[in-house]
């Protein structure tokens, strides 16, 4: 089965071919267009512009996506596409491309959640045998931009959403504390970066909600205490404090890299324990931070846990389409054409 996935749910603009053979399945092209200059210039995503974007690039990006898989329209099983949660006018230039072309190659159209999707990078193995794909029932981890979220997975569409946070996303708190530093948007892999010279108990950050009796987070305060810090310092201001490059600048980001891990790490430990899951799936461009990974693999070590930790490869993290075709691959709920809608709201119990 061969699946094309589409995926524009924020400022990028993906298409990927997708194989599934013999239950594994493979990539055979994988475009993702992003704005990523723009972004930098304006420090974030401006929704109208990031649509605009979109808006040129997804055809180009389709074709391309066909053409690096050597897959003609006609040999594809279905076209699959992120549905929702998202920014509305970045969702409808996938959507409704999705549905044209659907239309126009008579496939069936099959609507994938964008945080869900995520999690499908972790069944993209390939094939190489020795790589094994998730079992059930596992935990889910979702740490991205737009989203944390723990999610308990019983079966492929089986899940409960058991926590997530109550304001900021973890990849929304690395950007906007990189911001406050005056490092460029995204900020997550400039604070990584950084953090790998500094020394991440420098400065005493709050670890929210940590004795919370839930699976909830809350990050907001972090990004507060941060930009109280970088205006009480003594040096002037951000600007005055940020033009010191070197170990000022990397503690304070392996502090705040650190408190966000730390967040993670505890809660998502303490619902494995909890849940008596043996696997568990992170997912979501902050799942590209390795120091992330490191600390959960640890921190399962230390309590002897039976755990077994899938993490996508760093390009499979952040926003793509081979995910949502995966996704498509084993949920395939097909959509009649006209009763599909971009919802920008779409909630993970779907
Ligand atoms: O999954 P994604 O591409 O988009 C959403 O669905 O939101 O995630 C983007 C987020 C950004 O906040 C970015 O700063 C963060 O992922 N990110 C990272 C790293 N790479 C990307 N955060 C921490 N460490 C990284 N290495
Ligand atoms: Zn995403």
């Amino acid at each position: 089965m061969v699946i094309l996935g589409i995926e524009t749910s924020c400022d990028e603009t993906a298409a990927a071919v997708l194989l599934k053979d013999l239950g594994r399945v493979k990539i055979l092209s994988n475009i993702v267009a992003s704005s990523a200059s723009l972004q930098a210039k304006y420090g974030g995503i401006i929704p109208e512009q990031a649509a605009r974007e979109q808006v040129k690039a997804i055809i180009p990006v389709v074709l391309e996506a066909l053409k690096s898989s050597q897959i003609t329209a006609d040999s594809l099983d279905a076209v699959a596409v992120t549905q929702g949660p998202g920014l509305i006018g970045s969702l409808l230039v996938g959507v409704e491309t999705a549905k044209v072309l659907a239309t126009i190659w008579k496939k069936p159209l099959i609507p994938v959640n964008h945080p869900i999707g995520h999690f499908y990078a972790n069944w993209i193995v390939g094939e190489d045998l020795r790589v094994k794909t998730p079992s059930f029932p596992c935990l889910g981890l979702l740490v991205s931009g737009g989203h944390t979220d723990l999610v308990l997975f019983e079966d492929h569409g089986k899940f409960n959403y058991i926590g997530g946070t109550r304001d900021d996303a973890a990849g929304e708190c690395f950007d906007k504390c990189a911001r406050l530093l005056g490092l460029p948007y995204p900020g997550g892999p400039q604070i990584s970066k950084l953090a790998e010279q500094g020394n991440p108990k420098a400065y005493n950050l709050p670890r929210p909600m940590l004795d919370s009796n839930n699976f909830d987070f809350s990050f907001s305060g972090l990004k507060t205490a941060v930009s109280n810090l970088v205006s009480d310092s003594d040096i002037p201001d951000a600007s005055g404090f940020l033009s010191h490059p070197g170990s000022l600048q990397s503690d304070l980001a392996a502090s705040i890299q650190q408190a966000i891990i730390d967040c993670l790490v505890i809660k998502t430990i303490n619902a494995a324990k909890k849940y008596g899951v043996k696997q568990l799936i992170v997912a979501g461009g902050v799942a590209a931070n390795r120091k992330l990974v490191s600390d959960l693999q640890l921190s399962i070590a230390n309590f002897q846990l039976p755990v077994k930790l899938f993490v996508p490869p760093p390009a499979l993290c952040t926003d793509n389409a081979a995910m949502i075709a995966s996704a498509a691959f084993f949920n395939h709920q097909t959509i009649n054409l006209l009763d599909l809608q971009a919802n920008p709201n779409l909630s993970l119990a779907y």
